[in-house]
C-alpha cells in the first residue's frame, strides 16, 4: 500500500511520512476548528450540525493542509494535490492530459515545460524520464514531486521500452527534452504524433546521432554559418528528423563563441518549447 503511493505520487519514503502527518496533523486541526466555530453558533448538535460541521471541514481543510505542508516541505505536492482534487469537485470534464518529458541532463527545458503547466489544470506533467542517474533533471523532478522513471537500455531498446509504465502514469503525450537515447519503435507507434522534440539547431542542418549539445555549436561556429536557432518536431524512427512544427533562427555572429551560442538557443527554447507544447495539446482535448 505504502509502496503503491509512493509510486503514484513518485516520493520516496521520507517526503510520505510528511505527507501522511501533513494530512492527519492538518485533518484533526481542521476538524478542531470546525467544532470550536460552531460552539460560537450555540446550535444543538442535531442533524443540521453535523452537515454545517461537513461543510466548515471541507472548507478549512484545504487552508489547514496547505499551512502544515509549509513547515514539512510538502507545499508543492500539495498545491499540485489540491489543484487536481479542486478540478475534480468541479466536474472537470476534460481530464488532464498526462505528459512524460524525457531528458538526459540538466533539464533547463524540463523545468520551463513544467512551471508553463504548473497552474493548468488540463495538463499535468506526470513523468519524468531519464537515462542518466546522475542528471540534473531528477533533482527538478524530485524538487517538483513529479515520479521519475530511470531507464535502462537494453529494456528500452529490446524490451518493452517501458510501455507498461508509460501506461500506468497514463501518458498521452511525449516531450523530449534534451534525451539523448533515439526513441524505439514500440513507443513511436503507441504515441503516433504525439512525441515531439527540440533540437538547438535549423534542422536538416546539423541534425543526426552525435549531433547534440555543444557539438552543435562548434560545428556552426566551425563552418561560418550566419544564422543558427530551434526546431521543434516531431519524432519519428531517424535521429531528428520528423516534420518540423516549428523553427525560429538567430544570428551568429562573427565572434560568437559556443557558450554565447549555446546561451542563445537556450534562451529560444524556454521562450517557445512550453508553449508549442501547449497548442499541440490543446489540438488533443
Ligand atoms: C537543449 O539544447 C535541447 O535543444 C537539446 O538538448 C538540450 C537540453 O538542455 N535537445 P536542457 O537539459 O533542457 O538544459
Amino acid at each position: 500500500m505504502l509502496q503503491k503511493l509512493k509510486q503514484r505520487w513518485g516520493v520516496n519514503t521520507l517526503n510520505l511520512l510528511l505527507i501522511i502527518c501533513t494530512f492527519a496533523i492538518g485533518g484533526s486541526l481542521c476538524g478542531k476548528a470546525g467544532v470550536k466555530l460552531l460552539e460560537l453558533t450555540e446550535l444543538d448538535k442535531n442533524v443540521w450540525w453535523w452537515i454545517l460541521y461537513v461543510v466548515l471541514v471541507t472548507l478549512l481543510w484545504p487552508f489547514f493542509v496547505l499551512t502544515i505542508s509549509i513547515p514539512l516541505g510538502q507545499f508543492v505536492f500539495f498545491k499540485k494535490y489540491l489543484i487536481k482534487v479542486w478540478g475534480r469537485m468541479c466536474g472537470n470534464q476534460i481530464a488532464a492530459l498526462n505528459v512524460a518529458i524525457f531528458s538526459s541532463g540538466a533539464g533547463s527545458n524540463a523545468q520551463k515545460i513544467i512551471n508553463y503547466f504548473k497552474n493548468v489544470s488540463t495538463v499535468n506533467i506526470a513523468l519524468i524520464v531519464c537515462n542518466n542517474p546522475k542528471a540534473g533533471v531528477l533533482a527538478i523532478a524530485k524538487n517538483e514531486s513529479i515520479p521519475c522513471l530511470i531507464i535502462e537500455k537494453k529494456q528500452f531498446e529490446n524490451g518493452d521500452s517501458y510501455l507498461q509504465q508509460l501506461k500506468e502514469h497514463k501518458i498521452s503525450f511525449i516531450a523530449l527534452a534534451g534525451f539523448l537515447w533515439k526513441i524505439p519503435m514500440a513507443i513511436i507507434n503507441t504515441y503516433p504524433h504525439k512525441i515531439v522534440n527540440i533540437h538547438p539547431a535549423l534542422l536538416p542542418k546539423y541534425g543526426g546521432k552525435g549531433m547534440y549539445g555543444n557539438y552543435i555549436h562548434q560545428a556552426i561556429i566551425d563552418n561560418k554559418e550566419t544564422e543558427s536557432g530551434i526546431t521543434i518536431h516531431y519524432v519519428d524512427e531517424w535521429y531528428d528528423h520528423g516534420n518540423t512544427i516549428l523553427q525560429i533562427s538567430c544570428p551568429v555572429k562573427q565572434n560568437e563563441s559556443v557558450e554565447s551560442l549555446a546561451k542563445k538557443i537556450h534562451v529560444l527554447e524556454h521562450q517557445h518549447y512550453p508553449a508549442t507544447i501547449a497548442t499541440l495539446l490543446e489540438k488533443l482535448k
